[in-house]
C-alpha cells in the first residue's frame, strides 16, 4: 500500500509543508490576484445571478456535447477582440487553457524553448505531448538564441513564455521575442495570464508593444474577477484546437456564471481604460515605500510585488508575522520558486487604498527577516 508519512515528512524537514487557510474577512488582503477589484463587483455578480437563473448552475456537458450557450461564444468573441487576434476558445482554467494548447499543438518531433521561470502549466502542456524541452536562463536573449541556433528537429519549434511572470513581477522582453521568431522560424506562445486587464488598455503585454504571437493564453480567474481559461489565436487554430485539445473536448463547459461575470468585466474594463494604468502606478509607489527601508523588490515592474527571504522558514516566519499584524501575504517558497529564492508575494489591487499600502508597507518595513 501506498504510504505518505515519509515523503510528508521530508517536505516538513524542509520547510516545505503548504497548509490551507481560510481567507479571513478582517485582513488587508495582498495574496489576491482580483487586481482590478471586481470578483466582487456589483455588477459581476448581478450578472452571473442572471445567467444561473437563466442557464442554471452547470452546463453539465461538454461544449462539444450539449454544453455550448450563447454567453460562452460572446465571451470569446470579446476575448478575442481584447488581445487583437482572429479567435479564441474558452477553457476550464488558465491551467487547462496550457496543457491543453501545448500537448496538442506540440509532439514529439518538435521543439519547445522555454523560459526557466514559465508557470508550471506551461511545462506540464509541453512534457504532455514529449516535445523536445529546452529552458533558457530567465528572458535571457542570448541564450535562447543560443539554443535556436543550435538546436533543430523534423517539426515545428517553440517559443513559449509567461509575458508577466507572475512570482516575480517582470516582463518578458516581448519585442525581442517576436523577432526572434520570426528569425528563426518559430512560433511565439505568450502566457498573459496576470497582464490581461490590466497591461495595454486591458488587452495584455503583446497589445501594448503591438506584438502578436501564434497563441496568446489568458484567464478569467485574475484581472476579469471570474473562473476559467482561454487561448486566443487565428481562426484555424482555435478550430484545430476544438478538434484536438483534449482538455477542452472531455471537459464540461464553464459554468454559466463565469463567462457572465467576465463580459461584465470586459465591460467595465472597456469603460475605464485607465484602470490599469492606475494599478501600475499605484504599485510603483507602493515598491518606493518598501525599497525605502531596504527590502529589495526587484525586478517588479507591475502589481506584482516581491520581498526577497531566500530561506523557507524565514520566509514562513515572516509571513506569519504580516499576518499577526493584519496583512495577508502568503511565503512562496519552491518548487513555486528556485531553492534559496522563498519570498514574500504582494499583489497591489485597486481594492488598496493609499492608506492600505502605507499600512502594508509600514507593517513590512517594521519586521525583520531572521
Ligand atoms: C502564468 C500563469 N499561467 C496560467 C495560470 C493558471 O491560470 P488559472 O488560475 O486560471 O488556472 C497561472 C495561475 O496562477 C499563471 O500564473
Amino acid at each position: 500500500m501506498r504510504t505518505y508519512g515519509g515523503d510528508l515528512a521530508r517536505i516538513e524537514k524542509d520547510g516545505l509543508t503548504r497548509r490551507l487557510q481560510l481567507r479571513r474577512s478582517d485582513m488587508l488582503e495582498f495574496s489576491s490576484n482580483d487586481y482590478l477589484g471586481l470578483a466582487d463587483h456589483p455588477r459581476l455578480k448581478e450578472a452571473s445571478i442572471k445567467a444561473i437563473e437563466m442557464w442554471g448552475s452547470s452546463v453539465a456537458a461538454s461544449r462539444l456535447m450539449s454544453g455550448n450557450i450563447g454567453l460562452h461564444e460572446q465571451l470569446e468573441n470579446r476575448l478575442a477582440r481584447l488581445t487583437g487576434m482572429e479567435s479564441a476558445l474558452l477553457f476550464g482554467s488558465g491551467f487547462l487553457a496550457n496543457t491543453g494548447l501545448l500537448s496538442s499543438i506540440t509532439s514529439r518531433d518538435d521543439l519547445v524553448f522555454a523560459d526557466r521561470l514559465n508557470h508550471a502549466s506551461l511545462v506540464d502542456g509541453a512534457s504532455l505531448s514529449r516535445a523536445g524541452v529546452f529552458r533558457y536562463r530567465h528572458c535571457d536573449m542570448d541564450h535562447l538564441e543560443y539554443f535556436l541556433a543550435n538546436r533543430t528537429c523534423s517539426g515545428n519549434r517553440f517559443i513559449v513564455t509567461d509575458s508577466l511572470f507572475s512570482m516575480d513581477g517582470d516582463i518578458a522582453p516581448i519585442r525581442k521575442l517576436e523577432e526572434l521568431s520570426l528569425c528563426y522560424d518559430c512560433n511565439l506562445i505568450i502566457d498573459e495570464a496576470h497582464a490581461v486587464g490590466v497591461f495595454g488598455n486591458g488587452g495584455g503585454i503583446c497589445r501594448e508593444y503591438g506584438v502578436r504571437p501564434h497563441a496568446v493564453i489568458g484567464t478569467l480567474s485574475k484581472a476579469l474577477g471570474s473562473y476559467g481559461g482561454f487561448v486566443a489565436g487565428n481562426a484555424e487554430l482555435i478550430k484545430y484546437l476544438i478538434n484536438n485539445a483534449r482538455t477542452f473536448i472531455y471537459s464540461t463547459g464553464l459554468p454559466p456564471a463565469a463567462p457572465a461575470a467576465a463580459l461584465k468585466a470586459l465591460d467595465i474594463i472597456e469603460s475605464q481604460p485607465d484602470s490599469g494604468r492606475k494599478l501600475l502606478e499605484m504599485a510603483a509607489d507602493f515598491r518606493g515605500m518598501i525599497e525605502f527601508s531596504g527590502f529589495s523588490t526587484s525586478p517588479s515592474e507591475s502589481q506584482i510585488v516581491p520581498v526577497h527571504v531566500g530561506e523557507n522558514r524565514k520566509a514562513v516566519a515572516f509571513s506569519e508575522y504580516l499576518e499577526r499584524n493584519g496583512v495577508s501575504a502568503v511565503a512562496i517558497r519552491p518548487p513555486t520558486v528556485p531553492a534559496g529564492t522563498a519570498r514574500i508575494r504582494l499583489s497591489v489591487t485597486l481594492r488598496h487604498s493609499r492608506k492600505d499600502l502605507s499600512y502594508a508597507a509600514e507593517v513590512l518595513n517594521s519586521g525583520s527577516i531572521q
